[in-house]
């Protein structure tokens, strides 16, 4: 369904993403890991258009995206969240996974501040992920758990058929995790494609089907999650104890 060919992006002598090549298949939960400043988030960004590919190809569901503008990406069916959650100040849950949703560029300052479909298609989406309890909540009093979640909600107003999860569990607790984890297995069981960046081993390993390893911009490893915790040149390169205990 998605394609990645090469995709290298350069910040002056930084090769942050350097001829990184993957796919990944319809209907499944891929695995993108690596260390630190392996260049997942940079790939992620380069993908979702959010930063321009020095080089390189992404092919969405046949049809080449990495020249299109990130809102054209994602009225093709690809949305992604952010690392760093980014919800805009005064504004209430409920408005915030509106806004970020919208998806026309500029025509959207046009559009009335918010439509009955839109607010009852959000308050679904809450509902769904358990938390239309702070849907009227400001958006800037909300843990940073609950802030994971409404950036979960703003992603899936686009109806999107991929999404890419840039570290979603990242920092919250045991209990949300599980809930973030039940959460992607159900859109997946829907028929949600799911990307995933995240550094909980031991979740990558019993959620996804693929696993794709990276390391300095490039992709080192490829398989299943047995294929990839057995792999020498994983553990080697990098994994070896985090992966052993995972197992
Ligand atoms: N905007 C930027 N300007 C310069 N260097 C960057 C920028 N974004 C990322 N990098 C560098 O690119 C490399 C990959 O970063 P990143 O994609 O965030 O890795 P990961 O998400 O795998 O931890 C790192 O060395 C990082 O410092
Ligand atoms: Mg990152």
């Amino acid at each position: 369904m998605l394609d990645v060919r090469n995709l290298c992006k350069y910040f002056g002598g930084i090769r942050a993403v350097d001829g990184c090549t993957f796919t990944v298949n319809r209907g499944e939960i891929t695995a993108l890991i690596g260390p630190n400043g392996a260049g997942k988030t940079t790939a992620f960004n380069c993908i979702s258009r959010t930063m321009q590919p020095t080089r390189g190809e992404v092919w969405l569901d046949g049809a080449r995206i990495d020249r299109l503008r990130p809102h054209q990406i994602t009225r093709r069916g690809l949305s992604r969240t952010f690392q760093i959650s980014r919800n805009l100040a005064d504004m209430t849950v409920l408005e915030n996974v509106i806004c970020q949703s919208r998806t026309r560029g500029w025509r959207d300052l046009f559009r009335p501040a918010m439509s009955a479909e839109e607010i009852d298609k959000a308050m679904g989406i809450l509902d769904f992920l358990g938390i239309t309890r702070i849907a009227h909540e400001d958006g800037s009093n909300l843990s940073f758990g609950q802030k994971k979640l409404m950036d979960l909600a703003a992603l899936l107003m686009s109806d999107p058929k991929i999404i890419l999860l840039d570290e979603p569990a990242g920092g919250v607790n045991p209990t949300l995790l599980e809930q973030i984890v039940g959460h992607i297995r159900e859109l997946n069981a829907k028929g949600m494609t799911v990307l995933i960046v995240e550094h909980n081993m031991e979740l990558i390993m019993r959620l996804s089907h693929r696993v794709v390893v990276m390391a300095q911009g490039r992709v080192i490893a490829d398989g299943t999650p047995d294929q990839v915790r057995r792999d020498p040149a994983v553990l080697d390169a990098y994994l070896g104890g985090v992966l052993e205990d995972a197992a």
